[in-house]
Protein backbone atom coordinates (compact mmCIF):
# COMPACT_ATOMS: atom_id res chain seq x y z
CA UNK A 1 0.00 0.00 0.00
CA UNK A 2 1.36 3.17 -1.48
CA UNK A 3 1.39 6.25 1.29
CA UNK A 4 -1.00 9.18 0.00
CA UNK A 5 0.50 12.31 -1.23
CA UNK A 6 -0.03 15.35 1.03
CA UNK A 7 -0.34 19.21 1.12
CA UNK A 8 2.66 20.43 2.40
CA UNK A 9 0.27 22.34 4.50
CA UNK A 10 -2.77 23.44 5.54
CA UNK A 11 -2.28 27.06 3.74
CA UNK A 12 -1.51 25.19 0.62
CA UNK A 13 -4.52 23.00 0.81
CA UNK A 14 -6.49 26.15 1.17
CA UNK A 15 -4.40 28.05 -1.57
CA UNK A 16 -5.37 24.87 -4.03
CA UNK A 17 -9.12 25.06 -2.62
CA UNK A 18 -9.79 28.83 -3.63
CA UNK A 19 -7.33 28.95 -6.76
CA UNK A 20 -9.84 25.98 -7.89
CA UNK A 21 -12.84 28.13 -6.95
CA UNK A 22 -11.70 30.88 -8.39
CA UNK A 23 -11.65 31.11 -11.88
CA UNK A 24 -13.31 32.15 -15.03
CA UNK A 25 -16.44 31.54 -12.94
CA UNK A 26 -16.01 34.60 -11.20
CA UNK A 27 -14.67 37.11 -13.74
CA UNK A 28 -15.79 35.51 -17.14
CA UNK A 29 -19.37 33.78 -16.02
CA UNK A 30 -20.12 35.93 -12.80
CA UNK A 31 -20.19 39.50 -14.69
CA UNK A 32 -21.93 37.79 -17.77
CA UNK A 33 -25.03 35.97 -15.90
CA UNK A 34 -25.10 39.42 -13.45
CA UNK A 35 -25.22 41.29 -16.68
CA UNK A 36 -28.21 38.95 -18.72
CA UNK A 37 -29.95 38.52 -15.28
CA UNK A 38 -29.80 42.18 -14.68
CA UNK A 39 -27.53 43.49 -11.75
CA UNK A 40 -28.60 43.38 -8.14
CA UNK A 41 -31.26 41.12 -9.46
CA UNK A 42 -28.78 38.57 -9.44
CA UNK A 43 -27.07 39.14 -6.66
CA UNK A 44 -29.50 38.72 -3.71
CA UNK A 45 -30.44 34.99 -5.43
CA UNK A 46 -26.42 34.23 -5.59
CA UNK A 47 -25.74 35.54 -2.19
CA UNK A 48 -28.96 33.58 -0.63
CA UNK A 49 -27.29 30.42 -2.79
CA UNK A 50 -24.34 31.03 -1.23
CA UNK A 51 -25.49 30.09 2.49
CA UNK A 52 -27.92 27.99 2.16
CA UNK A 53 -26.63 25.72 -0.45
CA UNK A 54 -22.90 26.60 -1.08
CA UNK A 55 -21.25 26.55 2.46
CA UNK A 56 -23.32 23.61 3.46
CA UNK A 57 -22.31 21.19 0.17
CA UNK A 58 -18.70 22.68 1.00
CA UNK A 59 -18.31 21.07 4.10
CA UNK A 60 -19.94 17.99 3.22
CA UNK A 61 -17.42 17.73 0.06
CA UNK A 62 -14.76 18.56 2.37
CA UNK A 63 -15.82 16.12 4.75
CA UNK A 64 -16.27 13.12 2.39
CA UNK A 65 -12.89 13.32 0.48
CA UNK A 66 -11.07 14.09 4.28
CA UNK A 67 -12.69 11.01 5.89
CA UNK A 68 -12.47 8.28 3.24
CA UNK A 69 -8.73 9.48 2.38
CA UNK A 70 -9.72 8.89 -1.85
CA UNK A 71 -11.00 10.78 -4.66
CA UNK A 72 -14.78 11.44 -5.57
CA UNK A 73 -15.09 7.38 -7.00
CA UNK A 74 -13.26 5.66 -4.46
CA UNK A 75 -14.78 7.79 -1.51
CA UNK A 76 -18.45 7.03 -2.76
CA UNK A 77 -17.77 3.13 -3.49
CA UNK A 78 -16.21 3.49 0.44
CA UNK A 79 -19.71 4.74 1.50
CA UNK A 80 -21.28 1.85 -0.45
CA UNK A 81 -20.11 -0.20 -3.72
CA UNK A 82 -23.22 1.03 -6.25
CA UNK A 83 -22.43 4.23 -5.22
CA UNK A 84 -19.32 4.46 -7.44
CA UNK A 85 -21.13 6.00 -10.18
CA UNK A 86 -21.99 9.24 -8.22
CA UNK A 87 -18.22 9.94 -8.16
CA UNK A 88 -17.84 9.14 -11.92
CA UNK A 89 -20.99 11.76 -12.58
CA UNK A 90 -19.06 14.50 -10.80
CA UNK A 91 -15.91 13.34 -12.61
CA UNK A 92 -16.94 13.21 -15.71
CA UNK A 93 -19.18 16.61 -15.31
CA UNK A 94 -15.61 18.27 -14.39
CA UNK A 95 -14.20 16.76 -17.32
CA UNK A 96 -16.83 18.10 -19.63
CA UNK A 97 -16.60 21.53 -18.45
CA UNK A 98 -12.60 21.62 -18.31
CA UNK A 99 -12.78 20.55 -22.14
CA UNK A 100 -14.54 24.26 -22.40
CA UNK A 101 -13.01 25.71 -19.98
CA UNK A 102 -9.90 25.43 -21.76
CA UNK A 103 -11.15 26.96 -25.25
CA UNK A 104 -12.08 29.79 -23.34
CA UNK A 105 -8.32 29.86 -21.89
CA UNK A 106 -7.18 29.77 -25.01
CA UNK A 107 -9.14 33.04 -26.38
CA UNK A 108 -7.95 34.76 -23.69
CA UNK A 109 -4.43 33.74 -24.48
CA UNK A 110 -4.85 35.47 -27.83
CA UNK A 111 -6.22 38.31 -26.28
CA UNK A 112 -3.33 38.60 -24.04
CA UNK A 113 -0.91 38.77 -27.36
CA UNK A 114 -3.73 41.09 -29.13
CA UNK A 115 -3.65 43.20 -26.30
CA UNK A 116 0.30 45.14 -26.61
CA UNK A 117 -1.65 46.58 -30.02
CA UNK A 118 -5.14 46.85 -29.08
CA UNK A 119 -5.43 44.77 -32.28
CA UNK A 120 -9.50 44.54 -31.69
CA UNK A 121 -9.89 47.87 -33.14
CA UNK A 122 -12.67 49.86 -32.65
CA UNK A 123 -15.32 47.06 -33.83
CA UNK A 124 -14.76 44.53 -30.97
CA UNK A 125 -17.37 42.46 -31.61
CA UNK A 126 -16.44 41.93 -35.40
CA UNK A 127 -13.49 41.46 -34.34
CA UNK A 128 -14.15 38.84 -32.13
CA UNK A 129 -16.75 36.74 -34.03
CA UNK A 130 -14.77 37.23 -37.50
CA UNK A 131 -11.76 37.21 -36.71
CA UNK A 132 -10.98 35.82 -33.42
CA UNK A 133 -13.57 32.80 -33.85
CA UNK A 134 -14.94 33.04 -37.27
CA UNK A 135 -18.10 32.34 -36.00
CA UNK A 136 -20.53 30.57 -38.69
CA UNK A 137 -23.65 31.49 -39.31
CA UNK A 138 -25.75 29.04 -36.66
CA UNK A 139 -25.08 26.32 -34.86
CA UNK A 140 -26.02 23.93 -37.72
CA UNK A 141 -23.03 25.27 -39.73
CA UNK A 142 -19.37 24.20 -37.68
CA UNK A 143 -17.57 25.09 -40.78
CA UNK A 144 -13.91 24.38 -40.10
CA UNK A 145 -11.59 24.88 -36.98
CA UNK A 146 -10.14 28.02 -36.22
CA UNK A 147 -6.35 27.75 -36.69
CA UNK A 148 -4.88 30.12 -33.82
CA UNK A 149 -7.28 29.04 -31.30
CA UNK A 150 -6.35 25.50 -31.47
CA UNK A 151 -2.72 26.64 -31.35
CA UNK A 152 -3.40 28.07 -28.17
CA UNK A 153 -5.72 25.22 -26.89
CA UNK A 154 -2.21 23.27 -27.32
CA UNK A 155 -0.28 26.11 -25.25
CA UNK A 156 -2.86 26.39 -22.47
CA UNK A 157 -3.20 22.59 -21.88
CA UNK A 158 0.41 21.89 -21.98
CA UNK A 159 0.55 24.85 -18.92
CA UNK A 160 -2.12 23.38 -17.12
CA UNK A 161 -0.53 19.68 -17.71
CA UNK A 162 2.98 20.95 -16.58
CA UNK A 163 1.36 22.46 -13.46
CA UNK A 164 0.07 19.00 -12.04
CA UNK A 165 2.79 16.66 -13.55
CA UNK A 166 3.93 16.20 -10.29
CA UNK A 167 0.86 15.45 -8.40
CA UNK A 168 0.22 17.86 -5.51
CA UNK A 169 4.00 18.65 -5.19
CA UNK A 170 3.82 20.68 -8.16
CA UNK A 171 0.51 21.67 -7.58
CA UNK A 172 0.97 23.02 -4.59
CA UNK A 173 4.41 25.18 -5.92
CA UNK A 174 1.87 26.53 -8.70
CA UNK A 175 -0.70 28.06 -6.51
CA UNK A 176 1.75 29.87 -4.73
CA UNK A 177 1.98 32.19 -7.58
CA UNK A 178 -1.87 31.52 -9.92
CA UNK A 179 -3.71 32.52 -6.67
CA UNK A 180 -2.30 35.53 -4.85
CA UNK A 181 -1.22 37.42 -8.34
CA UNK A 182 -4.79 37.15 -10.01
CA UNK A 183 -6.03 38.97 -6.97
CA UNK A 184 -3.59 41.49 -7.31
CA UNK A 185 -4.46 42.29 -10.51
CA UNK A 186 -7.75 42.25 -9.93
CA UNK A 187 -7.58 44.83 -7.40
CA UNK A 188 -5.28 47.25 -9.67
CA UNK A 189 -7.90 46.99 -12.64
CA UNK A 190 -10.83 47.49 -9.74
CA UNK A 191 -8.90 50.71 -8.62
CA UNK A 192 -8.09 51.63 -12.32
CA UNK A 193 -12.15 50.63 -12.95
CA UNK A 194 -14.10 52.92 -9.99
CA UNK A 195 -12.38 55.85 -10.12
CA UNK A 196 -13.39 56.30 -13.65
CA UNK A 197 -15.99 59.11 -15.03
CA UNK A 198 -18.97 56.78 -15.01
CA UNK A 199 -18.22 54.22 -12.48
CA UNK A 200 -20.62 55.16 -10.39
CA UNK A 201 -23.55 54.41 -12.63
CA UNK A 202 -22.29 50.67 -13.73
CA UNK A 203 -21.76 50.31 -9.98
CA UNK A 204 -25.17 51.07 -9.49
CA UNK A 205 -26.53 49.05 -11.61
CA UNK A 206 -24.69 46.47 -10.21
CA UNK A 207 -25.27 46.52 -6.63
CA UNK A 208 -29.30 48.18 -7.06
CA UNK A 209 -31.86 45.13 -5.59
CA UNK A 210 -34.86 44.59 -8.21
CA UNK A 211 -36.71 42.26 -5.72
CA UNK A 212 -39.67 41.99 -8.50
CA UNK A 213 -36.36 39.64 -10.25
CA UNK A 214 -36.58 37.23 -7.45
CA UNK A 215 -40.17 36.00 -8.84
CA UNK A 216 -38.44 34.36 -11.80
CA UNK A 217 -37.51 31.06 -11.38
CA UNK A 218 -34.35 31.31 -14.32
CA UNK A 219 -32.63 33.84 -11.98
CA UNK A 220 -32.50 31.09 -8.88
CA UNK A 221 -31.57 28.24 -11.56
CA UNK A 222 -28.54 31.05 -12.64
CA UNK A 223 -27.61 31.39 -9.18
CA UNK A 224 -27.67 28.12 -8.28
CA UNK A 225 -25.69 26.69 -10.73
CA UNK A 226 -23.66 29.56 -10.77
CA UNK A 227 -22.88 28.42 -6.91
CA UNK A 228 -21.75 25.11 -8.27
CA UNK A 229 -19.17 26.12 -10.79
CA UNK A 230 -18.29 28.94 -9.15
CA UNK A 231 -17.18 26.55 -5.75
CA UNK A 232 -16.10 23.88 -8.16
CA UNK A 233 -18.87 21.79 -6.26
CA UNK A 234 -20.20 18.32 -7.87
CA UNK A 235 -16.75 18.18 -10.14
CA UNK A 236 -15.22 15.67 -7.92
CA UNK A 237 -12.56 18.09 -7.32
CA UNK A 238 -12.91 19.13 -3.41
CA UNK A 239 -13.29 15.99 -2.26
CA UNK A 240 -9.89 14.70 -4.01
CA UNK A 241 -8.02 17.90 -2.43
CA UNK A 242 -9.60 17.08 0.83
CA UNK A 243 -8.28 13.54 0.98
CA UNK A 244 -4.86 14.74 0.30
CA UNK A 245 -5.28 16.65 4.26
CA UNK A 246 -4.80 14.15 7.04
CA UNK A 247 -7.60 12.94 8.54
CA UNK A 248 -7.73 15.31 11.51
CA UNK A 249 -7.59 18.36 9.88
CA UNK A 250 -10.17 21.39 10.05
CA UNK A 251 -13.18 21.03 8.00
CA UNK A 252 -15.61 23.52 8.70
CA UNK A 253 -12.83 26.55 8.54
CA UNK A 254 -11.51 25.60 5.65
CA UNK A 255 -14.49 25.63 3.80
CA UNK A 256 -15.88 28.59 5.05
CA UNK A 257 -12.75 31.00 4.23
CA UNK A 258 -12.87 29.03 0.80
CA UNK A 259 -16.51 30.27 0.08
CA UNK A 260 -16.71 33.14 1.38
CA UNK A 261 -13.13 34.33 -0.62
CA UNK A 262 -14.32 32.75 -3.27
CA UNK A 263 -17.92 34.92 -3.60
CA UNK A 264 -15.59 38.19 -2.60
CA UNK A 265 -13.89 37.95 -5.07
CA UNK A 266 -16.17 37.22 -7.59
CA UNK A 267 -18.25 40.37 -6.12
CA UNK A 268 -14.75 42.42 -6.37
CA UNK A 269 -15.17 41.42 -10.07
CA UNK A 270 -18.42 42.37 -10.79
CA UNK A 271 -17.73 45.76 -9.54
CA UNK A 272 -14.08 45.83 -11.36
CA UNK A 273 -16.68 44.60 -14.70
CA UNK A 274 -19.48 46.59 -13.90
CA UNK A 275 -17.73 50.03 -13.18
CA UNK A 276 -15.58 49.83 -16.21
CA UNK A 277 -18.96 49.28 -18.02
CA UNK A 278 -20.29 52.55 -16.57
CA UNK A 279 -17.32 54.07 -18.25
CA UNK A 280 -17.77 52.81 -21.30
CA UNK A 281 -21.92 53.36 -21.26
CA UNK A 282 -21.50 57.53 -20.41
CA UNK A 283 -18.27 57.49 -23.64
CA UNK A 284 -20.52 55.71 -25.88
CA UNK A 285 -23.92 56.36 -25.02
CA UNK A 286 -25.18 52.87 -24.96
CA UNK A 287 -27.02 52.58 -21.69
CA UNK A 288 -25.68 49.81 -19.38
CA UNK A 289 -28.44 47.52 -19.22
CA UNK A 290 -28.00 47.00 -22.80
CA UNK A 291 -24.87 46.52 -22.90
CA UNK A 292 -24.45 44.66 -19.84
CA UNK A 293 -27.26 42.10 -21.14
CA UNK A 294 -26.15 41.72 -24.83
CA UNK A 295 -23.23 39.82 -24.82
CA UNK A 296 -23.73 36.87 -22.64
CA UNK A 297 -20.62 34.76 -22.49
CA UNK A 298 -18.72 36.86 -25.04
CA UNK A 299 -18.79 39.95 -22.41
CA UNK A 300 -14.97 39.49 -21.37
CA UNK A 301 -14.40 39.37 -25.55
CA UNK A 302 -16.56 42.34 -26.80
CA UNK A 303 -17.64 44.70 -24.18
CA UNK A 304 -14.74 44.54 -21.99
CA UNK A 305 -12.00 44.88 -24.77
CA UNK A 306 -14.09 47.93 -25.85
CA UNK A 307 -14.17 49.43 -22.49
CA UNK A 308 -10.00 48.81 -21.77
CA UNK A 309 -9.12 50.58 -25.31
CA UNK A 310 -10.93 54.11 -24.16
CA UNK A 311 -8.82 54.16 -20.92
CA UNK A 312 -5.35 55.86 -20.69
CA UNK A 313 -2.81 53.11 -20.63
CA UNK A 314 -5.01 50.85 -22.59
CA UNK A 315 -2.21 48.57 -23.36
CA UNK A 316 -1.05 48.04 -20.17
CA UNK A 317 -4.71 47.05 -18.69
CA UNK A 318 -5.68 45.22 -20.88
CA UNK A 319 -2.43 42.96 -21.12
CA UNK A 320 -3.01 42.86 -17.33
CA UNK A 321 -6.65 41.89 -17.40
CA UNK A 322 -5.75 38.98 -19.93
CA UNK A 323 -3.26 37.48 -17.92
CA UNK A 324 -5.29 37.96 -14.81
CA UNK A 325 -7.82 35.92 -16.75
CA UNK A 326 -5.24 33.15 -17.71
CA UNK A 327 -3.89 33.36 -14.31
CA UNK A 328 -7.19 32.84 -12.57
CA UNK A 329 -8.05 30.40 -14.87
CA UNK A 330 -5.06 27.98 -14.69
CA UNK A 331 -5.25 26.47 -11.06
CA UNK A 332 -9.46 25.85 -11.60
CA UNK A 333 -8.72 24.49 -14.85
CA UNK A 334 -5.61 21.45 -13.18
CA UNK A 335 -7.89 21.20 -10.50
CA UNK A 336 -10.50 19.90 -12.51
CA UNK A 337 -8.27 17.55 -14.64
CA UNK A 338 -7.06 16.90 -10.84
CA UNK A 339 -10.09 15.01 -10.14
CA UNK A 340 -9.91 12.95 -12.51
CA UNK A 341 -6.51 12.11 -12.16
CA UNK A 342 -6.79 11.25 -8.28
CA UNK A 343 -9.64 8.88 -9.15
CA UNK A 344 -7.81 7.19 -12.11
CA UNK A 345 -4.88 6.82 -9.52
CA UNK A 346 -6.79 5.26 -6.54
CA UNK A 347 -8.16 2.92 -9.26
CA UNK A 348 -4.62 1.85 -10.84
CA UNK A 349 -2.26 2.58 -8.05
CA UNK A 350 0.58 0.97 -10.19
CA UNK A 351 0.25 3.90 -13.13
CA UNK A 352 2.60 6.80 -13.22
CA UNK A 353 0.75 10.06 -11.80
CA UNK A 354 2.58 12.09 -14.35
CA UNK A 355 1.19 9.82 -17.59
CA UNK A 356 -2.20 9.44 -15.99
CA UNK A 357 -2.35 13.23 -15.77
CA UNK A 358 -1.03 13.46 -19.17
CA UNK A 359 -3.80 11.33 -20.57
CA UNK A 360 -6.84 12.91 -19.47
CA UNK A 361 -4.83 16.73 -20.10
CA UNK A 362 -4.91 14.86 -24.21
CA UNK A 363 -8.23 14.14 -23.93
CA UNK A 364 -9.45 17.07 -22.48
CA UNK A 365 -7.68 18.72 -25.16
CA UNK A 366 -9.13 16.07 -27.73
CA UNK A 367 -13.03 16.74 -26.87
CA UNK A 368 -12.06 20.57 -26.62
CA UNK A 369 -11.43 20.84 -30.68
CA UNK A 370 -14.95 21.07 -31.16
CA UNK A 371 -15.27 24.49 -29.61
CA UNK A 372 -12.95 25.43 -31.07
CA UNK A 373 -14.88 24.98 -35.01
CA UNK A 374 -16.68 27.81 -36.00
CA UNK A 375 -20.05 27.42 -34.42
CA UNK A 376 -17.76 26.58 -31.41
CA UNK A 377 -19.30 29.30 -29.44
CA UNK A 378 -22.95 28.15 -29.80
CA UNK A 379 -22.00 24.51 -28.82
CA UNK A 380 -19.81 26.13 -25.39
CA UNK A 381 -22.66 28.10 -24.82
CA UNK A 382 -25.09 25.05 -24.63
CA UNK A 383 -22.54 22.49 -23.31
CA UNK A 384 -22.28 25.06 -20.26
CA UNK A 385 -25.56 25.51 -19.90
CA UNK A 386 -26.77 22.37 -19.75
CA UNK A 387 -23.96 20.64 -17.89
CA UNK A 388 -23.91 23.66 -15.14
CA UNK A 389 -28.39 23.73 -15.05
CA UNK A 390 -28.55 20.02 -15.08
CA UNK A 391 -25.11 18.11 -14.54
CA UNK A 392 -23.68 19.75 -11.62
CA UNK A 393 -27.12 19.93 -10.29
CA UNK A 394 -28.05 16.20 -10.66
CA UNK A 395 -24.30 15.15 -9.30
CA UNK A 396 -25.27 17.40 -6.47
CA UNK A 397 -28.25 15.80 -5.46
CA UNK A 398 -26.56 12.10 -6.12
CA UNK A 399 -23.80 13.24 -3.59
CA UNK A 400 -26.40 14.36 -1.10
CA UNK A 401 -28.50 10.92 -1.62
CA UNK A 402 -25.48 9.04 -0.91
CA UNK A 403 -24.15 11.12 2.56
CA UNK A 404 -27.83 11.43 3.63
CA UNK A 405 -28.81 7.50 3.04
CA UNK A 406 -25.99 6.15 3.57
CA UNK A 407 -23.47 7.35 5.17
CA UNK A 408 -25.77 9.49 7.89
CA UNK A 409 -25.53 13.17 8.16
CA UNK A 410 -25.54 13.31 11.48
CA UNK A 411 -22.33 10.50 11.61
CA UNK A 412 -20.64 13.00 9.29
CA UNK A 413 -21.25 16.30 10.93
CA UNK A 414 -20.02 14.41 14.09
CA UNK A 415 -16.73 13.60 12.25
CA UNK A 416 -16.55 17.49 11.13
CA UNK A 417 -16.61 18.54 14.68
CA UNK A 418 -14.82 16.33 16.04
CA UNK A 419 -12.03 17.68 13.62
CA UNK A 420 -13.13 21.27 13.71
CA UNK A 421 -12.87 24.55 15.17
CA UNK A 422 -15.80 25.79 14.31
CA UNK A 423 -18.67 23.52 15.56
CA UNK A 424 -21.39 22.97 12.80
CA UNK A 425 -24.91 22.91 14.16
CA UNK A 426 -27.94 20.76 13.49
CA UNK A 427 -29.17 23.14 10.91
CA UNK A 428 -26.31 21.52 8.84
CA UNK A 429 -27.86 18.18 8.94
CA UNK A 430 -31.18 19.20 8.15
CA UNK A 431 -29.97 21.81 5.23
CA UNK A 432 -28.54 18.90 3.37
CA UNK A 433 -31.30 16.18 4.49
CA UNK A 434 -34.11 18.25 3.04
CA UNK A 435 -34.26 22.12 2.07
CA UNK A 436 -31.40 21.96 -0.48
CA UNK A 437 -32.01 18.68 -1.84
CA UNK A 438 -35.96 20.14 -2.27
CA UNK A 439 -34.75 23.36 -3.76
CA UNK A 440 -32.40 21.31 -5.99
CA UNK A 441 -35.31 19.28 -7.27
CA UNK A 442 -37.75 22.46 -7.95
CA UNK A 443 -34.79 24.08 -9.94
CA UNK A 444 -33.71 21.02 -11.93
CA UNK A 445 -37.41 20.01 -12.99
CA UNK A 446 -38.57 23.37 -14.01
CA UNK A 447 -35.60 24.19 -15.52
CA UNK A 448 -36.16 20.87 -17.87
CA UNK A 449 -39.76 21.46 -18.52
CA UNK A 450 -38.77 24.83 -19.44
CA UNK A 451 -36.13 23.93 -21.56
CA UNK A 452 -38.08 21.14 -23.27
CA UNK A 453 -41.11 23.58 -23.91
CA UNK A 454 -38.48 26.43 -25.47
CA UNK A 455 -34.93 25.46 -26.56
CA UNK A 456 -32.46 26.98 -24.67
CA UNK A 457 -31.01 30.38 -26.25
CA UNK A 458 -33.14 29.19 -29.83
CA UNK A 459 -30.89 27.45 -30.96
CA UNK A 460 -31.96 24.50 -33.26
CA UNK A 461 -32.98 21.10 -31.94
CA UNK A 462 -30.47 19.34 -33.25
CA UNK A 463 -27.37 21.51 -32.14
CA UNK A 464 -29.19 21.21 -28.28
CA UNK A 465 -29.67 17.36 -28.61
CA UNK A 466 -26.12 16.98 -29.18
CA UNK A 467 -24.48 19.48 -26.87
CA UNK A 468 -27.07 19.05 -24.11
CA UNK A 469 -28.80 16.01 -23.92
CA UNK A 470 -26.65 13.84 -25.53
CA UNK A 471 -24.02 15.24 -23.58
CA UNK A 472 -25.89 14.65 -20.16
CA UNK A 473 -27.18 11.39 -21.39
CA UNK A 474 -23.17 10.27 -21.79
CA UNK A 475 -22.07 11.26 -18.27
CA UNK A 476 -25.37 9.61 -16.27
CA UNK A 477 -25.46 6.25 -18.31
CA UNK A 478 -21.69 6.08 -18.17
CA UNK A 479 -22.15 6.83 -13.66
CA UNK A 480 -24.63 3.87 -14.21
CA UNK A 481 -23.15 1.35 -15.88
CA UNK A 482 -19.62 2.44 -13.88
CA UNK A 483 -21.59 1.45 -10.93
CA UNK A 484 -22.95 -1.40 -11.73
CA UNK A 485 -19.30 -2.93 -12.68
CA UNK A 486 -17.74 -1.28 -9.37
CA UNK A 487 -20.62 -3.31 -7.57
CA UNK A 488 -18.99 -6.55 -9.09
CA UNK A 489 -15.32 -5.72 -8.47
CA UNK A 490 -13.14 -5.82 -5.00
CA UNK A 491 -12.29 -3.18 -3.02
CA UNK A 492 -8.54 -3.64 -2.96
CA UNK A 493 -7.68 -1.72 -5.73
CA UNK A 494 -8.57 1.44 -4.20
CA UNK A 495 -6.67 1.17 -0.66
CA UNK A 496 -4.28 2.86 -1.08
N1 LIG B 1 -14.67 27.03 -9.86
C1 LIG B 1 -14.07 27.25 -11.11
C2 LIG B 1 -14.42 28.59 -11.66
O1 LIG B 1 -15.20 29.28 -11.06
C3 LIG B 1 -14.42 26.14 -12.06
O2 LIG B 1 -13.93 28.99 -12.66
Amino acid sequence: MTQRERWSSKTIFIFAAVGSAVGLGNVWRFPYLAGKYGGGAFLIPYIIMLFVMGVPLLIMEFAIGQKMQLGAVGAFKKIKRKLAGIGIASVLCGFVVVSYYAVVMAWSLLYMFFSFRLSWGADTKSFFFNQVLHLSSGAGNPGYIAIPIIFALVAVWLMVYFSIWKGVKSVGKVVMITMPLPIILLLILLIRGITLPGAGEGIIFYLKPDFSALLDLAVWRAAASQIFFTLSLAFGIMIAYASYQHEASDISKSAIITALLNSAISIVAGLAVFSTLGYMAVKSGIPIKELAASSGPSLAFIVFPKALSLMPLAPLFAVLFFIMLITLAIDSAFSLVEAASTVLCDNYPHLRKEDISFYVCAAGFTCGIIFTSFAGLYYLDITDHFITNYGLVAAGLLEIWAVVDFYGAEKLRGYINEVSDIKIGKYWSIAISYIIPALLLVLLTTGIVSDIKKPYGNYPQGAIFCFGWLVLILVFTASFLFSRFASKTNDGKINR
